[in-house]
């Protein structure tokens, strides 16, 4: 191949050369093209890294466009409406359509064979109710609380500042600010862009990013300053998250600007590691006394914990220890394997970690048995991006929905798949100027509080037709799933609920 190519190189220039010379001044154009192309050729042969392109020079080059084109191709030709991954095209056509307050029915029917396995659906009421969005709220603070907040159903999840941009943390703050919701901050601490008066979840992670001392300890005096901002609601102490349980993290020193580097509280340019663990506890015991501590440097504003579900016994001795101390969590996030990032290993990312259904149910049902439902609020998260996505979370015991990637879809990511590379071509999650400038903060932040309030108000239809004034009447009974042919069983029925106290009982004797 590698002589071919000095062959036809020869013939190619040579010959365009002597007919531009001879006959016609558009070979000399040709010749011109041709150059770079034996540049390439050249370039491709004393090269050693590529084999590919070394003994195919220059045609070895396509292998490397198409498969930078693939996820283009896949998503604009080759996938059909309910593929595509992770998020299928009618998920993203109906976030788009709420968000842009556009057509959202369905013409002709559902798409879906209903008698497929693993179809899911919730039954109906003869007497629906007609109920107000307005109700669709809950009050997070158990008796501990002397601040508690009063939430919508509907949230945007944990993406810190650097995982997303300036400009999306902008507009998802402003969104929340238009639509009544709250706005996770993500373990990056809190930026100048999350306060234009959206309702704040501070997120604190290993890295106690915003409340952290110089060796990377959680700093008391910072975190009280911070917790008193009025925007801050409840403060979210995440021990993991879906997507990559039991990972810690690394900031490299080029990403840490001078500005990232003040609202972390860590020196610019230096690497900065989220460990996988929390260096201010190592025991369900110094997990509780360490909530208590910040709800009291708090003013007393809820404080919660993030986790996705691993081991079942630890969660089952986290929460005999909150029955022994009389201390617990004002609400627990519960995230999903299934849940997103903006960078993860693969093994971590396919193969950590308990999935939504499961991990909730076993919350939800732990905490019942153990007597701590409703002073604890449970949050979802995973794949939550319709109001009966919501639902079905809201059966298995969730209070409280928050999204990220449906509101990353709101602010306009087209799933383009190049969060991990600084390149998303919308502005979403890079920190480039030249890429952010496409993304205008106002019309954006609109589209996220019209996704926010087009889902609330379907969830309040879809809860009336089932007959119910609110979704925390929807339960495990109401939700079906064909499970085979003929086959079906209720949320109750794969999902068994634990009577409230019972665990207690046994444990007490
Ligand atoms: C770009 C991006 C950044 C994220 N950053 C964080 C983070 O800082 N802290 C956290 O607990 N979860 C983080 N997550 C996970 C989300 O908060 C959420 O738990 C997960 O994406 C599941 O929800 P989804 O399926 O609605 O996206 C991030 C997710 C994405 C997509
Ligand atoms: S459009 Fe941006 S935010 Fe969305 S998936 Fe692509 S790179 Fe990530």
């Amino acid at each position: 191949m590698r002589t071919t190519f000095w062959l036809l190189s020869f013939i190619l220039l040579s010959g365009t050369a002597f007919l531009g010379f001879f006959t016609s001044v558009y070979y000399y154009y040709l010749f011109i093209l041709l150059v770079p192309l034996f540049v390439v050729g050249v370039f491709d042969i004393f090269q050693d890294k590529h084999a590919i392109r070394k003994n195919f020079p220059v045609i070895g080059n396509l292998r490397y466009f198409f498969e930078f084109i693939r996820p283009e191709i896949q998503q604009y030709f080759v996938e059909s409406n309910l593929s595509g991954r992770p998020i299928s095209r009618e998920m993203r056509a109906v976030v788009y359509q709420r968000a842009k307050g556009v057509l959202q029915t369905q013409p002709f029917g559902t798409q879906r064979d209903v008698y497929e396995e693993g179809h899911v659906w919730m039954n109906h009421s003869m007497y629906p109710k007609k109920i107000q969005t307005k109700d669709m709220v809950v009050q997070v603070g158990s008796k501990f609380c002397t601040q508690p907040y009063t939430s919508s159903i509907f949230n945007i999840s944990a993406m810190s500042y650097g995982s997303i941009s300036s400009k999306a943390i902008h507009a998802l703050n402003l969104g929340a600010l238009e639509g009544g919701f709250y706005h996770n901050t993500g373990e990056g601490g809190i930026s100048s862009h999350h306060l234009h008066g959206g309702d704040l979840v501070w997120q604190i992670g290993t890295g106690y990013f915003g409340c952290r001392t110089s060796d990377g300890d959680f700093d008391p005096i910072q975190f009280r300053e911070k917790a008193h901002y009025t925007e801050v609601k409840m403060i979210e102490l995440k021990l993991s998250q879906g997507a990559k349980p039991g990972k810690g993290g690394l900031l490299p020193g080029i990403k840490v600007t001078e500005e990232i580097a003040e609202i972390r509280g860590v020196p610019i340019g230096e690497d900065v590691e989220s460990p996988a663990y929390h260096k201010a506890f190592d025991s369900n015991e110094g997990l509780l006394d360490l909530i208590q501590k910040m709800r009291e440097l708090a003013g007393g504003k809820p404080v919660g914990i993030k986790l996705c579900v691993g081991r079942v016994n630890e969660f089952e001795a986290l929460c005999q220890s909150m029955v022994q101390k009389q201390m617990w969590p004002d609400f627990i996030t519960v995230d999903g394997a299934e849940g997103g990032t903006g960078a993860a290993p693969l093994e971590f990312a396919n193969s950590m970690g308990t999935p939504l259904e499961e991990g909730l149910a076993l919350v939800v049902n732990t905490l019942n048995g153990y007597g701590l439902t409703g002073e604890i609020k449970v949050v979802a998260s995973g794949k939550v991006f319709t109001a009966f996505h919501a639902l079905t979370k809201m059966a298995l015991g969730a209070d409280i929905i928050n999204s990220g990637r449906g509101m990353m879809l709101a602010v306009g990511c087209i799933q383009a798949l190049k969060c991990n590379s600084n390149h998303c071509p919308v502005g979403v999650a890079t920190n480039q100027e030249s890429l952010m400038k496409g993304l205008d903060v106002d019309s954006k932040s609109l589209r996220v509080a019209n996704y926010h309030n087009e889902t609330v108000k379907s969830l309040a239809h879809l809860v009336g037709a089932a007959g119910y004034d609110h979704p925390e009447y929807i339960h495990r009974i109401d939700i079906f799933r064909r499970m085979g042919d003929a086959v079906v069983a209720s949320f109750e029925d794969i999902f068994p609920s634990v009577d409230y106290g019972s665990y207690l009982n046994v444990y007490e004797k």
